[in-house]
């Protein structure tokens, strides 16, 4: 039995637009790297082999707390090495601390022989995310474990649906040189909805998935406006709302906040409109001198996995 596995784990788009914690998709790029190691010591041990700044006291660390609740439901006592090569920013609004979690889950579970199924997974990278944000959302957790499109129909019990989708759909992710904590970001939103944004966003919602389901990309786009975590967030995003128009007028087919944001990101039906929406956020962040990361991708199927 191995000892030592290097697992990759994918960056993820949440929320979707309208699917606030229920919808997510994982990107081709970028994606995270964790090496998991046995060791000798009966406990975790966080090395961070990366530029990225993140906790390396186990208990507060995401990955750590993922594992553990792992290894409690099987009663495991075994120490394990979490070595970091980060490549996604915590911050950053693309799922960085559910790829950490997915992958140091993912890796522990080989090593011990596949006690639990991907799917099953889920329920410990939860765990992690939890101390991350302070809430239960799977909607960057599940894709990043499972790849694809993922609806998350319901948390108690956890039943995920992955969603059927255009091949051919591209994501424009933009990534500001902000840092937003979800912690923070969930805080901005209000924890009581009217009944009319209720109807409006489980029209979109609703309308959102058939648009994926019949490739028809006009409804998509009109289905990506979000009236719960939107309006509140974009406005920590400098140039959002001028942002949204030029990406209008770039052709896209929709666009919105990525996750709690800082990233921002577009679908597009085609490369070449992806490419344009790329220049047009980043000229747009520059014109508020902020500096920014572009990736061009198409929906990954992969989700986490060993790299080697
Ligand atoms: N659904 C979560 C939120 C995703 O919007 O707070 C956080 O990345």
């Amino acid at each position: 039995m191995s000892h030592s596995l290097r697992i990759t784990a994918p960056a993820t788009v949440s929320n979707v637009g309208p699917g606030f914690d229920l919808m997510g998709f994982a990107l081709d790029e970028p994606n995270d790297i964790l090496q998991v190691k046995r060791n000798n010591l009966n406990s975790i041990r966080i090395i961070n082999e990366s530029e990225a700044n993140i906790p390396i006291d186990p208990a507060k660390n995401v990955s750590s707390v993922a594992i553990q609740s792992l290894l409690n439901k099987f009663q495991i006592k075994d120490g394990f090495d979490l070595i970091f090569e980060k490549k996604i920013n915590p911050g950053s609004g693309i799922g960085s601390s559910a790829s950490s979690c997915t992958a140091a889950v993912f890796g522990v579970n080989k090593l011990l022989g596949d006690l639990e199924t991907k799917e099953n997974l889920i329920e410990h990278a939860l765990a992690g995310e939890f101390i991350a944000s302070g809430s239960l959302h799977a909607d960057n957790i599940a894709p990043a474990m499972l790849g694809g499109f993922i609806l998350i129909r319901s948390y108690d019990p956890i039943d995920i649906v992955k969603l059927a989708y255009p091949k051919n759909l591209v994501c424009t992710l933009v990534h500001p040189d902000l840092i937003i904590k979800t912690t923070e970001s969930r805080k901005l939103i209000p924890n009581n909805i009217s009944l009319q944004t209720s109807i409006s966003q489980s029209g979109n919602i609703a309308a959102l998935v058939a648009g994926l389901n019949t490739n028809d990309y006009a409804l998509i786009g009109r289905s990506l406006n979000d009236y719960i975590a939107e309006p509140h967030r974009s406005k920590y995003i400098p140039g959002y709302s001028i942002l949204k128009k030029r990406l209008k007028d770039c052709g896209v087919l929709g666009m919105n906040i990525s996750g709690s944001g800082p990233s921002v990101f577009a679908l597009s039906d085609n490369l070449e409109t992806a490419k344009k929406a790329a220049l047009v956020m980043k000229e747009t962040f520059i014109e508020k001198d902020i500096q920014s990361t572009s990736y061009i991708s198409g929906i990954s199927e992969l989700g986490t996995r060993v790299l080697d």
